[in-house]
């Protein structure tokens, strides 16, 4: 065989007395099982031909293999499986090197580890990725790795998952040299220099190591407190723990707490978080022709508006920031300048782009400012009345074609668009707050948004590099809706019984980074009191208000962190529960004859999480998202919601819609009114389908 073709995707070619293997499996050349069976095909053949001395694996297009083929993960697994693959690698007569270029990640990084040397692509980078999908290295990874660069590099790079430059591996020994040069002459040249002798090879298994096993101990504990729900981290170390033990005994261990973490719901979570932030954008309305844009326009100085400018700036995009008077236009100037300045201390840009970003500013007091921008974001404060007011002007400002965004976060964009003579131009594009870190962007879509407008508004959310979620109009678009929804069941809960940091602590039991009332006075309790005074009028009369008590918190002037006081009190140290809250509960209850009752903490995350599943339901039901997997990356990128959930839809998968319908239909008992089985969990329930079916279409 001295050139060949073995499966599909990997092809060898003889040249002289070397032989070339090339993976070819595009996009990312993951190790699905076609290349699997094609290395081995060739790995065989080659060590059956007369007259080959050495091999160089190497891989066509962007990048060198970026792992295994998470799409395989929780099917059955197909021989030959990755880490056999590997040890027939290893254990090949002929000498094997890797050319790795682009992104050499898990599965690829650990074909390098078992070659008999590794060469890199200069400007490539390696890593160790598993950790951030629910699983370890699980193809030799947790033995090579410290074998070649010891176990301290071996735990970073595998309990971070970040991408190492291919120097940084090369200065720790996981890799021999790095040089300049396309993959395909580079694996030529080193497969000659093999034979020369110039480049050494050894086998990677035969190095032994020692491991200070109560060092590990004290890493355990300080991953466990990092990251208290993940089983994964854990069982990484447990891997490398087995390093220093004969490889084929330390690889029989990590291939146990391998397949432990793929029988994982949180493995199922995180894939589906992976996959889901890929597919949000992977719609028709994303695609297609697009508007030029290269100058902005943000309109109001307020955190948002900032936030949004620095976002901008960020992006390399120039920022005109408009205010009405200088005072808060100084005031948006100077929250810029401290967000670009965090950016540069937490290493996210150089002091000189900082300072060119900062030129790129242009702070103005007239609308007319605006006359040549090619989009505009109006960040005013919610009221439509403003909003009609600057949309009429911006009308008769802007230059034809300029996209026109709102970030309005509840209001109907339609009436937004209609106070101009060209509604085509106009969407919403909600950002949430702090601006310019967090990555969601809700992209709403009006009655008569053009498609190349709304394409625009996925165009900017990937310059800006956020996760863009089509969303339809209505009162809070997806996110907000929803939280409107669950945010009621947390205020029953405190009414009916619970306290506020038992129903904290119980949902950060469940995940969350934050409880509802931490996130509240983290916010400001202010926001949600003009949200229900706004909501007032219009409240329908059967629902039970929930309000009561973060009303008279606020009527206090405790508008949590920011006032020092509100759900808890912060006064240096860790937040402690106000004990005039507890009063102020204890009044309500008793003014509406409410005797409380004792809800354990599973009760509590049942209810919350029922509450927040059956309007995200009726969100899909009614299309306000496209998909249900929009709905979970809304929640994994906008709402701290645990990723290794999955988000909110794909928790309530693990659930099943009959589980669901009979929790809310138990609750219904108690209040008709709120809990209501929406149409489609009966549906799901009825035909035994799921919300990962709708996502299929
Ligand atoms: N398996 C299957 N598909 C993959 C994949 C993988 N490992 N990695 C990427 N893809 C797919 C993406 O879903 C996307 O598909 P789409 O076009 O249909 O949406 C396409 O490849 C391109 O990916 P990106 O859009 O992410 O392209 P980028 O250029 O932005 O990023 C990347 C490329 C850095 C390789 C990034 O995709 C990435 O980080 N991939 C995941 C790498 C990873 O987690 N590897 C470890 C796998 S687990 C493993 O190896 C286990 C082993 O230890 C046994």
């Amino acid at each position: 065989m001295p050139d060949g073709v073995v499966g599909e995707v990997v092809t060898t070619e003889v040249v002289g007395d070397v032989a070339l293997v090339c993976i070819d499996n595009p996009p990312v050349n993951a190790s699905g099982h076609a290349v699997r069976v094609g290395l081995v095909g060739a790995i065989e053949a080659l060590n059956a031909e007369a007259g080959v001395k050495a091999i160089a694996i190497w891989c066509a297009g962007r990048t060198f293999m970026a792992g295994a083929d998470i799409r395989e993960f929780g099917k059955p697994s197909k021989e030959p499986v990755l880490p056999e693959v590997y040890n027939i690698l290893e254990a090949s007569e002929i000498p094997v090197v890797a050319v790795m270029h682009g992104t050499a990640l898990g599965g690829g990084f650990e074909l390098g580890l078992a070659a008999h040397a590794r060469v890199a692509i200069a400007g490539s980078k390696v890593g160790l990725p598993e950790v951030l999908i629910g699983l370890l290295p699980g193809a030799g990874g947790t033995q090579r790795l410290p074998r070649l660069a010891g176990v301290d590099f071996a735990l970073d790079m595998s309990l971070s998952g970040r991408q190492v430059s291919v120097e940084e591996a090369q200065a720790a020994g996981a890799i021999d040299r790095v040089v300049e040069g396309n993959p395909r002459d580079v694996a030529l040249s080193m497969a000659q220099e093999v034979v020369a002798g110039t480049l050494p090879t050894r086998r990677t298994s035969e190095i032994s190591i020692e491991i200070d096993h109560t060092a590990l101990d004290g890493i355990r504990a300080a991953t466990q407190k990092k990251s208290p729900h993940l089983v994964n981290p854990l069982k990484c170390i447990d891997a490398i723990a087995a390093a220093d033990q004969p490889i084929a005994e330390g690889l029989k261990v990590e291939r146990q707490c391998f397949l432990d973490c793929m029988e994982t719901p949180q493995r199922a979570g995180l894939i589906h978080a992976f996959f889901g932030e890929r597919a949000v954008s992977n719609i028709p309305e994303a695609k297609g022709e697009t508007r030029d844009i290269q100058s902005v326009g943000v309109i109001g100085g307020g955190t948002m508006g900032s936030g949004i400018a620095t976002a901008c700036l960020l992006a390399g995009l120039p920022v005109t920031l408009v205010e009405v008077a200088q005072e808060g236009l100084d005031r948006g100037v100077a929250t810029i300048t401290k967000n670009l300045e965090g950016a540069v201390s937490r290493g996210k840009m150089s002091e000189a782009k900082k300072e060119a970003a900062l030129a790129s500013l242009s702070p103005a007091l007239e609308l007319d400012a605006l006359a040549d921008v090619d989009l505009v974001i109006e960040a005013v404060f919610e009221d439509m009345g403003v909003k009609r007011e600057i949309f009429g002007k911006l009308d008769a400002i802007c230059k034809p074609d300029a996209v026109l965004a709102s970030n309005t976060s509840y209001l109907d964009v339609n009436e937004i668009a209609e106070s101009t003579s060209r509604p085509g131009d106009v969407l919403g594009l909600h950002f949430f707050s702090p601006a310019h870190v967090m990555r969601l962007l809700e992209i709403v879509q009006g009655k008569q948004t053009a498609p190349d407008v709304l394409a625009t508004g996925f165009a900017l959310a990937k310059r800006l590099r956020k996760v863009g979620v089509l969303a339809q109009v209505c009162d809070g678009f997806i996110g907000n809706r929803i939280l409107a929804h669950y945010a009621l069941c947390s205020g029953y809960l405190v009414l009916d019984g619970a306290s506020p940091a038992q129903v904290d602590a119980a949902l950060e039991g469940f995940g969350f980074a934050m409880g509802p009332h931490k996130v509240g006075d983290l916010a400001g309790l202010d926001i949600g009191w003009m949200t229900r005074k706004r909501k007032a009028a219009t409240r329908d009369p059967a629902e039970r208000y929930a309000g009561q008590i973060p009303d008279r918190i606020c009527e206090n002037g405790w508008f949590g962190r920011k006032t020092g006081k509100g759900y808890y009190l912060y006064e240096g140290g860790a937040p402690v529960p106000n004990p005039e809250v507890a009063t102020i509960i204890d009044e309500v209850r008793a003014e509406q004859g409410i005797t409380p009752k004792s809800f354990t903490d599973d009760e509590i995350v049942e209810r919350y999480m029922t509450a927040m599943i059956s309007e995200a339901a009726r969100v899909v039901e009614d299309g306000t998202a496209k998909r249900p997997l929009d709905v979970d990356m809304v929640f994994l990128f906008g709402y701290g919601f645990p990723r290794f959930r999955g988000g909110p839809l794909h928790y309530a998968d693990t659930l099943g819609a009959a589980e669901l319908v009979a929790r809310i239909e138990r609750y219904a008992e108690e209040d008709p009114h709120y809990w209501q089985v929406p149409d489609i969990l009966h549906r799901m329930a009825a035909d035994g389908t799921s919300f990962a079916d709708l996502n299929k279409g």
